[in-house]
C-alpha cells in the first residue's frame, strides 16, 4: 500500500469575505482560489492567471508563494496582498478576500489624488 497523497502539506484557510468566515483545507500544490472552489466557497475571480486583480486577497497571517502574480507589486506583496488564483499555501493563512478596490487604491490611487 503507498500513500502519495501523504507527501503534499496541507493548510487551513480562513477567508473571510462579504461578512462571512469560511474555512477550508488547501494543499500546497493548489491555489487558495481552487482549493475554496473545491469546498464550495464562491470567491471572486476572472482571469485565474494573476493579471486582472479581481482575487485579491490581505492576508493577515500565514504566507503564500505567488511569483505569478504579475499585478501586484513586490512591496504589497510584502504588505499581505495576495492574488488568489496564483497563490499556493506555505503555512496556514488567515485572509479576507475581495480586496481589489483595496489593491487598486492601494497600488495607483496615490497618482489619482
Ligand atoms: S482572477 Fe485575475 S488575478 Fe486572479
Amino acid at each position: 500500500m503507498s500513500d502519495t497523497a501523504a507527501a503534499v502539506a496541507t493548510y487551513n484557510v480562513s477567508a473571510e469575505f462579504e461578512g462571512a468566515t469560511h474555512s477550508f483545507p488547501c494543499q500546497a500544490d493548489q491555489t487558495v482560489l481552487n482549493a475554496a472552489e473545491a469546498a464550495g466557497v464562491t470567491l471572486p475571480s476572472s482571469c485565474c492567471s494573476g493579471v486582472c486583480t479581481t482575487c485579491a486577497a490581505v492576508i493577515s497571517e500565514g504566507s503564500v508563494e505567488q511569483s505569478d502574480a504579475m499585478g501586484v507589486k513586490a512591496e504589497l506583496q510584502q504588505q499581505g496582498f495576495a492574488l488568489l488564483c496564483v497563490s499556493f499555501p506555505r503555512a496556514d493563512l488567515i485572509l479576507k478576500a475581495g480586496q481589489e478596490d483595496a489593491l487598486y487604491e492601494a497600488q495607483f490611487g496615490q497618482y489619482q489624488k
